[in-house]
């Protein structure tokens, strides 16, 4: 029987699935595990099943000991995860790919319509109380059908999100770094671009690329710049592929029409310049956030856990 460490909440199934095999420490506080608690409790452990607000760097795997067998996200993005540290210590690293797809591109393109057709706008200002009626220039967003969808990053969750711009009437255009199963390109009739030109044809930018080095502030004011004045941004990846900053002073200048984000450059902070803001739609990280699709991820990464601790290979590796 291995040590398991949970670091944060995930659904009891998971729990019980791994309570079927190994003895399970998992964090059951309102808040988020404190560091210091963190750093204690994985002392020992086999597995370290983790949250993608937890840090899992080389003081923590230090922490935990040479016996450390398995680190799984409960995420499809490992940002959080120190994964050549997990590789130097012969540690295995895994995520949740696949299981989140859905969820994630229905609040991308969820944020698309807040956004262009300015539902957020509408729902401010009933909230607010100040009066309003019907007016034939009243509250004009811009219609889908017919415009450019740039997608920066086509892996599962570009490509569904692309399926459903299709729906809607919307042509694509994407930025990946491998070109697309043909089949699958004539079926979204995607093409392939890089990113200046993604930026300059597209009515709408959507980022769907994972986080690291290669992707820090890869939307900057240059890129903003670049887009059209009737473009909006939307971002379901991580925060830190754009410069909050930037962002701020490109939707206060008009240079861009708005902007749907569900994920923030110092997240839970959310950069004061874009609060202000009327032409941007901010939700607080809800991109996979259905009951069923976290029991899927946290089944998943029970899955990938059970699987090293038994020698296995685990169904989603990351290194
Ligand atoms: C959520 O952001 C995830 O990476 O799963």
């Amino acid at each position: 029987m291995s040590r398991v460490v949970v670091t944060g909440r995930v659904p009891e199934a998971a729990i019980e699935k791994l309570r079927t095999e190994h003895e399970v420490d998992a964090w059951q506080g309102p808040e988020s595990i404190g560091r210091e608690e963190l750093l204690r409790r994985v002392a020992g452990a086999d597995a370290v099943v983790s949250l993608l607000t937890e840090r899992i760097d080389s003081e923590l795997l230090d922490a935990a000991g040479p016996q450390l067998r398995v680190v799984a996200n409960v995420a499809v993005g490992y940002d959080n995860i120190d994964v050549p540290a997990c590789t130097e210590r012969g540690i295995v690293a895994t995520n949740t790919p696949g299981v989140l797809t859905d969820a994630t591109a229905d609040i991308a393109f969820g944020l698309i319509l807040l956004a262009t057709r300015r539902l957020g706008e509408g729902e401010r200002l009933i909230r607010s109380g100040r009066p309003w009626k019907w007016g034939m220039f009243f509250l004009l967003g811009t219609s889908l059908s017919g415009k450019t969808l740039g997608i920066v990053g086509m892996g599962g969750i570009g490509q569904a999100t692309a399926r459903r711009a299709k729906a809607f009437g919307m042509d694509i255009v994407y930025q990946s770094r491998s070109e697309l199963d043909p089949r699958i390109a004539e079926e979204l009739g995607a093409r392939r671009v890089d990113l200046d030109e993604l930026l300059t044809v597209s009515d709408v930018v959507s980022l769907h690329c994972p986080y690291g080095p290669a992707t820090h502030h890869l939307i900057g004011a240059g890129q903003l710049a670049a887009m059209k004045d009737s473009a909006y941004l939307i971002n379901t990846a991580r925060g830190p592929i754009v410069d909050e900053a930037a962002l701020a002073s490109a939707l206060r200048e008009a240079q861009i029409a708005g902007a749907g984000l569900d994920v923030f450059e110092n997240e839970p902070r959310v950069h004061p310049g874009l609060l202000e803001l009327e032409n941007v739609v901010l939700v607080p990280h809800l991109g996979s956030a259905t009951v069923e699709t976290r029991t899927a991820m946290a089944m998943l990464a029970a899955d990938n856990t059970l699987a090293v601790l038994s020698d296995e290979r685990p169904p989603a590796p990351v290194n």
